[in-house]
């Protein structure tokens, strides 16, 4: 297959990823076969593939919304403090089961946040869902309730996740090329 040139190597193919993401739909729907609905909160612009296919997989009664957040500095630069709400959901979710979706964990920073965030507004419950996730990288504890896969500690793109908002509708997840980001780092 021919890679677009920043890319060095696909970490995980298609159908990997597809497999997995079937996976995670039937615990989800399995685990939340009583509730009413689920509110599936994507957290942009990251999650909006993974969601788009998770969603589709969903057996369970659900509702989608999204938010978004800002950071200083771009993924894997985020500190706790740096973290903002700038788009909120559209719908409260107070006594609501609340999934929420992400495309990946790398310091956890923002994960953290929304889990404090998301606990503030009493939802029924709070559950996370994030398809990949850098053990290596975490700086702070996190809950991960549902992980489609643990990466090693490389730049990933592909499948919502981007290099300077490129390569996000790739089907895989990739290893970009680390002379690529290096250079656009100095
Ligand atoms: C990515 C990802 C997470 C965050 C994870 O978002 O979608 O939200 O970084 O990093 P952390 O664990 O170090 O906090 P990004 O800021 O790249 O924005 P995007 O989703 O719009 O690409």
């Amino acid at each position: 297959m021919q890679l677009p040139p920043d890319i060095e190597r696909i970490l995980l193919d298609e159908a990997t990823i597809q497999r997995r993401v079937h996976e995670l739909a039937a615990q989800i729907s399995a685990d939340y076969a009583d509730v009413e609905e689920l509110v599936l909160v994507g957290v942009l612009k990251g999650s909006f593939i993974f969601l788009a296919d998770l969603a589709r997989r969903l057996t369970v009664p659900h509702s989608v919304d999204f938010i978004a957040l800002s950071s200083y500095g771009s993924r894997g630069a985020a500190r706790s403090d740096a973290v903002r709400l700038i788009m909120d959901t559209r719908a409260p979710v107070t006594g609501k089961p609340v999934l929420i979706v992400e495309d990946i964990v790398d310091t956890g920073y923002t994960l953290q946040y929304l889990v404090r965030n998301f606990q503030a507004r009493n939802p029924a419950s709070l559950r996370t869902c994030t398809l990949t996730s850098k053990p290596a990288r975490h700086e702070v504890a996190v809950q991960l309730d549902y992980l489609g896969f643990e990466i090693p500690d490389v730049w990933v793109v592909g499948y919502g996740l981007d290099y300077a908002d490129r390569y996000r509708t790739l089907p895989y997840i990739a290893a970009l090329k680390p002379e690529v980001y290096r250079a656009a780092a100095h």
